[in-house]
């Protein structure tokens, strides 16, 4: 996609360089992904280079404000993945075993949706354990999920990926977390 100069995005990206410079921001993305890959064996530091610098505003992001575009990225993935097992179900005849772990999944993205919501409200009045709570319910949701589907011998899963990507936006939101919880960075 080709920047359009009469686009806000334009001026928000001009704006950007002036007040801070890209390359700098670059670097707190990069950086700070890689402090998150040193010490969390969950975090892999090109996927989170990679999705947060995807994210509109990012660029120009705080580490506060990176931590709320973790969350968003979180939801969104929450949102879609919820939406994606809903229609599997209905559109698909599927062998019993794999329909009732579609039928768990879909509880499980569910209440996954409800806490991504809540941990937005504690992130946003500083409630960072509040907000770990959540995003950690989250993180389990998306493995329970993949579980459920591995346990019985020749059952392929359809969400590997989407689980997947549940589970490392939530590690990298926990990190982000666990930063401006302690402080330290
Ligand atoms: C940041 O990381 C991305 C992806 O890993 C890489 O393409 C880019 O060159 C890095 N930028 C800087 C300034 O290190
Ligand atoms: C889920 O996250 C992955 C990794 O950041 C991203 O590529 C994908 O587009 C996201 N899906 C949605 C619906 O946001
Ligand atoms: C999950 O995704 C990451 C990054 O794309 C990849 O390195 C990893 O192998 C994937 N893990 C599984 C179990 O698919």
């Amino acid at each position: 996609m080709r920047p359009s100069f009469s686009s806000p995005f334009f001026f928000a990206f001009l704006l950007c360089i002036i007040i801070h410079g890209v390359t700098s921001q670059e670097n707190l993305i990069n950086k700070t992904c890689k402090t998150f890959a040193k010490d969390d064996p969950n975090i892999n530091s090109n996927f989170c280079t990679t999705s947060l610098q995807a994210a509109p505003a990012s660029q120009c992001a705080t580490l506060h404000g990176l931590g709320t575009i973790s969350i968003r990225l979180v939801r969104y993935n929450v949102t879609d993945t919820r939406c994606n097992i809903k229609h599997l179900i209905k559109d698909k005849k599927w062998d019993p075993y794999v329909k009732q772990c579609l039928n768990d999944c879909l509880e499980l993205y569910s209440d996954a949706l409800d806490s991504v919501k809540k941990a937005m409200k504690a992130y946003n009045s500083k409630r960072f354990d509040d907000a770990n709570v959540e995003i950690s319910s989250i993180l389990d949701a998306a493995t329970t999920c993949e579980d459920g589907f591995n346990e019985k011998e020749g059952v392929v899963s359809p969400l590997t990926k989407r689980n997947n990507n549940t589970f490392l936006l939530s590690a990298i939101a926990l990190n982000f977390l666990h930063v401006l919880q302690t402080g330290s960075d």
